[in-house]
């Protein structure tokens, strides 16, 4: 049984003291410039917060998480507040205290022969990829919200993306890490081993714990060579079945080659082309679906172009794809991927939406499509299905924008009728109701009917073990314990 959450509201002698260790520009107590920390980035939470704190490092951070501790006050991690989740909200009693490591924010070193990087929390992660190849080698994580999303959130949430396809989630980029433990101790695993077979594997129960363990202060991320070729093209397909027979068609010629492999339905490309400024299909015409796939090389002398060309060629005939446009230039590149990655922002844009993001084994994802599609129309006429997502590894966002017209407070009290639709199809396909952004405090309810009683009962043993009384990150994850 996991603790009951009883945290205690920080007093004002627990905040002068936070206040004379962290210096004034470390802490936060002011409404006004609490109040951005107290929101989540889709407006589905509105929190509220004692204060917020911004240590400088490691070792302030230890002392400010032992006093919270000693004082019984509720934590909540937050990196660049880029939750789907609702993750990184702090609740509604204003007890809880954010933390929010945006100042820890140097990558440490990058060793080339080792292929690694040794990284702070804060660092954004497009801040680290530019680092990365500013040394010549590749981060390989790719999200959409890269520009504000950080090291810390990212792997506290083992963030997937474009990438996954080809290099796996964040778990399987980590290394090594450090974590402030929730009495203030410090597990420092900043190791940069290949093999480490002593125990358990430490780092990877915080990696994917969605900071309900500790706060991930740093890490080792291993790193890949810097492609020489890369080749993007974006296609247009009748579906996701089409879609899929031109991965197969991809994979049969050079898995290898893949780097991302995304899917576009005809609806969500609509609404970026109509609603993002700078955004238009690069084709003659709309279709009803589209992949944007990319292939990388590091190889010296590979002709990938022959390669991208070869498929689209025999893929042409097949009738599988209709039409095509390959990226002639970096910046056509960066227009292709502006179209798949505004779609959450041009969603936003749209009115109200419910988010499910699914996986379902990579066969299944036509059918899920369809499924849900349906189903969701039979439930609220006029409900808009906008899936995209990484098709390449099965994990579809299967996202509904509002009616046209319906007040968007109607449409999100439906919330749960629309998530339980899409997931109990999604369970029938052998799938997971939630493939990347984790279960933050959208899905907590899911888990005991998900995850079954021995799983989610060793969960709540290990969550006891590591944090007894519930003070960290206490809204997320677990379901009210009773
Ligand atoms: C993405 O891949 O762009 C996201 O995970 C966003 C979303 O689900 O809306
Ligand atoms: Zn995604």
């Amino acid at each position: 049984m996991t603790a009951p959450q009883s945290s205690a509201p920080p007093t004002a002698d627990l905040l002068a003291r936070l206040a004379a260790l962290l210096g004034p520009s470390g802490i936060l107590t002011d409404s006004s410039d609490i109040a951005p920390y107290c929101t989540d980035w889709r407006s589905l939470y509105h929190g509220r917060a004692a204060a917020v704190l911004r240590p400088a490092g490691t070792a302030e951070l230890a002392q400010a998480v032992a006093l919270c501790a000693e004082a019984g006050v509720a934590m909540v991690p937050q990196g660049g507040n880029t939750s789907m989740v609702g993750g990184a909200t702090p609740d509604e009693s204003g007890r809880d205290i954010v933390v929010c490591l945006s100042r820890m924010n140097r990558v440490r070193r990058i060793d080339p022969l080792d292929h690694t990087m040794e990284i702070e929390a804060g660092v954004t992660l497009k801040a680290a990829q530019d680092a990365a190849r500013d040394a010549g080698l590749m981060l390989p994580l790719s999200i959409s919200s890269e520009g504000s999303a950080q090291i810390g959130g990212v792997l506290a949430t083992n963030a997937g993306g474009n990438n996954t396809v080809r290099y796996g989630n964040a778990r399987e980029l980590v290394l090594g890490l450090e974590v402030v433990l929730p009495d203030g101790s410090v597990f420092n695993g900043l190791r940069r081993l290949r093999k480490d077979n002593t125990g358990y594997a430490l780092r990877q129960l915080f990696v994917g714990s969605e900071g309900t363990l500790g706060f991930i202060t740093s890490a080792i991320l291993q790193l890949q060579p810097q492609p020489r070729a890369v080749e993007a093209a974006l296609c247009a397909v009748a579906d996701a079945s089409a879609a899929l027979t031109l991965f197969a068609a991809f994979r049969d010629q050079d898995p290898a080659l893949i780097q991302a492999f995304e899917y576009m339905s005809g609806a969500g490309m609509e609404l970026v082309t109509r609603l993002v400024p700078g955004a238009s299909l690069p084709l003659a015409e709309a279709a009803p679906a589209y992949v944007l796939v990319e292939l990388a090389t590091p190889r010296r002398n590979a002709d990938l172009r022959a390669a991208l060309e070869d498929v689209l060629a025999g893929m042409f005939e097949a009738g599988t794809v209709s039409d095509a446009v390959i990226a002639e230039s970096e910046g056509q590149r960066l227009a292709l991927w502006k179209l798949r990655e505004e779609h959450a922002e041009a969603q936003r844009r749209a009115g109200a939406s419910v988010k499910n993001d699914v996986s379902v084994p990579v066969s299944r994802v036509p059918e899920l499509i369809d499924r849900a599609s349906a189903a969701c129309a039979a439930l609220i006429p006029g409900i808009r299905p906008a899936p995209f997502g990484h098709i390449g590894d099965g994990n579809i966002h299967f996202n509904l924008v509002q009616p046209e017209g319906m007040d968007p407070a109607d449409f999100l009290a439906q919330d749960h009728r629309i998530m339980d639709t899409v997931a109990a199809i999604v369970r029938e396909l052998d799938g997971s109701f939630s493939a990347e952004h984790g279960v933050g405090r959208l899905k907590p309810y899911m888990m005991p009917d998900w995850r079954g009683d021995a799983e989610l009962a060793t969960m709540r043993r290990i969550k006891d073990a590591i944090d007894p009384h519930g003070l960290m990150n206490p809204a997320t994850l677990f379901p009210p314990a009773g």
